[in-house]
């Protein structure tokens, strides 16, 4: 199957209070706010009318919606076959002179995460000026799900998305037609956490926005999820910030990799150093770590890295797998 979807888009956040994650974002996620009014605010980093929605809503905080850039307009029609197909109800959507999207459909997957996908968005006639951190793309979303394989396997089936890596069986990193390694990750968790949103990926010019990106948000308050490290299966470097009103984080990466069309998945062992290969050669943390033994924590207490976004009830076997999940990408 042709990969319909082109790229990720967007995602929209539900937070208690706009104006604090309003400020939070332009502040410390060096992103610019396009569009707002008095409880959702449109942010990009791009030309794209946004990157980051984010709606006040007292029910919902975290992930509401992620949407994806198809590659057609009869990619859209041929989505729109298959989820009829398959009874998945889905309605339209679009509109120029509020979310910036011409055309779209909107559905919700196995784990009651709602997907958009639309042909175009409004493009702004020139890019936000950057010159701190200079971005280059919204490039992916991970969310949690409690069975990857059958998540990986609707994705695939119904928009054409093709697996880049596994990490065992518990995480999968899907990519889009752009070819980078990973638009989508989706990581094994309890029934609890499903549906949830662990991060979103902005790409940086290099190794330097990361590292500016890193040390602006501790002056400004900021925890980092997880320090600045570089993963083994797409070969990012990355820096995780934590997003005090939702739990998520967002990411800062550079050198992210491009794969061949014809790429092979892996299937990565669930190591600390799949994880992070600067741990290579690190007492204790070159073995295979089993489930639930990820030597996550005692990283992050050495690198000062808050413990937040943890999942809730941690101790659990349900908590270690997902903790094993959130460690590895
Ligand atoms: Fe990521």
């Amino acid at each position: 199957m042709e990969q319909a979807v082109q790229r990720l888009g967007y995602v929209v956040l539900g937070v208690p209070d706009l104006a604090e994650s309003v400020d939070f974002y332009a502040s410390v996620g060096h992103l610019t706010v396009h569009d707002a009014s008095s409880r959702s605010a449109y942010l990009g980093g791009g030309y794209d009318h946004h990157w980051l929605a984010i709606e006040e809503s007292s029910t919902h905080r975290g992930l509401r919606r992620v949407g994806f850039e198809l590659s057609s307009a009869q990619a859209l029609d041929e989505v729109a076959d298959r989820l009829a197909e398959r009874r998945i109800p889905h309605e339209e959507i679009g509109d120029l002179d509020g979310d910036g999207i011409d055309r779209g459909l909107r559905f919700t997957d196995p784990d009651g995460v709602q997907v958009d996908v639309y042909t175009d968005m409004l493009s702004r006639a020139v890019k936000p000026t950057q010159d701190v951190v200079r971005m280059t793309e919204m490039l992916h979303a991970v969310w949690f799900s409690a069975d990857p394989v059958a998540a990986h396997a609707f994705y695939a089936e119904v928009l054409g998305f093709r697996a880049s890596d596994w990490i065992k069986r518990n995480a999968v990193f899907l990519r889009a037609r752009n070819n980078y390694h990973h638009s989508l990750g989706i990581f094994r968790s309890s029934p609890a956490r499903s549906g949830q949103l662990d991060h979103f990926c902005i790409l940086v010019e290099s190794i330097d926005d990361v590292m500016r990106g890193r040390n602006i948000a501790l002056r400004r308050g900021a925890s980092l999820q997880k320090d600045v490290l570089r993963h083994a299966a797409s070969g990012s470097i990355s820096v995780y910030i934590a997003d005090p009103a939702t739990g998520i984080s967002f990411e800062f990466c550079a050198e992210h990799d491009i794969v061949a069309p014809d790429h092979r998945p892996r299937l990565l062992e669930a190591s600390p150093i799949t994880r992070d290969v600067w741990q290579a050669g690190s007492p204790g943390l070159a073995k295979v770590a089993p489930l639930g033994a990820t030597a996550e924590a005692p990283l992050a207490a050495a690198a000062g890295v808050s413990s937040a976004g943890a999942p809730a009830g941690a101790g659990s076997e349900e908590a270690r797998v997902a903790d094993l999940a959130n460690s590895l990408a």
